[in-house]
């Protein structure tokens, strides 16, 4: 059976600039020991454990390629997304800093769990605007490591996203504008009140704190390898600011240097900042409202360290209409093909409708060398992160899904 995608309005543009090196300067954003460092602390947290990779055979004969690998971080320490990863660890990486800064030790992670330096600790509050997920993540490890935290949201953050950010004892403040409003609307604050901001975007002066959060994001890809038996000959990884599809390219990269896997990215129409700025060969920011369902893709510029990889890392971008990506949340809850159904949520589909918009468009499958022998990994970064909207879109609830993905199981 053929999964019904609908992409007619995708748009395909290839880099220019694509390249092979991985450089000095990306060894200097993102390197082998930067992401020990991450791996050993994420590890060692209460709740670890590598999502699982779902092989999607039926969908990949459907669709005309060898393989499907699909990451799916629905359970990823139980918020429902991969930002768990990289928010979290950065709110670590502050408050170790500040330990150090202030005692002169170095503390072990032990030390932040059995709360030796609550007292520091409490002093710290750590600041982020979101569209849900990564406020998430910075709200779960403040409260993880005895910080405070206040979370901005821009006006279309759902009551639903809102509602589980405040659960983990954040403050959460609704922003009159979108996205990058928001953004700007935390580091203003933050300044004011000397707050830390925690942010998973870059831009000139604020480097480190979200290098931290793509280390973390890392551990997504690390685990993924180790679930494949032969790499990935493509990555197709969804693009808001580009931290997540930046961190994954860069990880696979050095696994794989000098060469790596093609990297296809895919950007919601209403917020195609990385479409413009591929097409462009420059950054390029999208102004307007960014209303896309994608709502974790909905970001108007580029993040600074992601484009340092991603302007040779990437090899063609995908611009994917809402409608391509209500289809794929549809196939994937419904196992369509006879694969093992997935709850993927609005912005953990791109990586598979991106793949229909491409399969579509016999020229530029045939450019990127995507066909049978082709081992895709696609990233399913989120579950129902917002269940009413979700099953709204989906057709089915989540529990649905899970239950029918259990009957599946029980059938195999
Ligand atoms: C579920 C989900 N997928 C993908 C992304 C994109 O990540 P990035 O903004 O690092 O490109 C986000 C960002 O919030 C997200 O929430």
């Amino acid at each position: 059976m053929t999964p019904s995608i609908e992409t007619s309005g995708a748009a395909i543009v290839f880099n220019g600039q694509a390249g092979r090196d991985y450089t000095p300067a990306m060894e200097a954003i993102l390197s082998d020991a930067t992401f020990q460092a991450a791996r050993s602390a994420i590890t060692s947290w209460p709740g670890y454990a590598p999502t699982p990779l779902v092989f999607m055979p039926k969908l990949a004969h459907a669709l005309g390629v060898g393989s499907i690998a699909y990451k799916d971080e629905s359970g990823r320490f139980g918020l429902g997304s991969f930002k768990a990863l990289g928010g979290a660890y950065a709110v670590m990486r502050l408050l170790m800093k500040r330990i150090a800064d202030e005692t002169g030790q170095t503390p072990e992670m032990a030390d932040l769990f059995e709360g030796r330096f609550s007292e520091i600790a409490d002093t710290l509050t750590v600041t982020c605007a979101t569209d849900g997920n990564h406020g998430r993540s910075v709200a779960w490890g403040a409260k993880l490591f005895g910080c405070r935290c206040v979370i901005f949201i821009h006006k279309d953050v759902s009551e639903g996203r809102k509602a589980a950010i405040e659960a983990f004892g954040a403050r959460v403040v609704r922003s009159a504008g979108n996205y990058d409003d928001s953004v700007r609307e935390a580091q203003e604050t933050a300044t004011r009140e000397g707050w830390f901001v925690v942010s998973d975007t870059s831009y000139p002066g604020y480097r480190d704190v979200p290098a931290n959060v793509m280390q973390g994001y890392e551990m997504m890809a690390f685990e993924a390898l180790a679930q494949m038996d032969d790499l990935p000959t493509h990555l197709i990884l969804q693009t808001g600011v580009g931290g997540m599809a930046a961190a994954v390219a860069a990880h696979v990269w050095r696994r794989t240097a000098p060469h790596r896997p093609k990297v296809i990215l895919a950007d919601p129409e209403a917020a195609a900042c990385w479409y413009e700025t591929i097409a462009a060969g420059h950054p390029v920011t999208v102004g307007g409202d960014l209303d896309t369902l994608m709502a974790g893709l909905a970001c108007g510029e580029v993040s600074e360290l992601a484009y340092d990889i991603l302007k040779t890392g990437a090899d063609v971008v995908v611009r994917l209409p809402d409608r391509a990506a209500i289809d794929a949340m549809k196939v994937l809850a419904e196992g369509a093909c006879g694969d093992k159904p997935v709850v993927a949520g609005e912005s953990a589909v791109a990586g598979i409708a991106a793949l229909a918009a491409l399969m579509e468009d016999t020229e530029a499958a045939a450019r990127l060398e995507l066909g049978p022998r082709s081992r895709v990994l696609v990233f399913g970064t989120e579950g129902d992160t917002d269940p009413a909207v979700y099953a709204r879109l989906a057709g089915r609830t989540g529990d649905e899904v899970r239950a029918a993905a259990t009957a599946w199981e029980k059938r195999q």
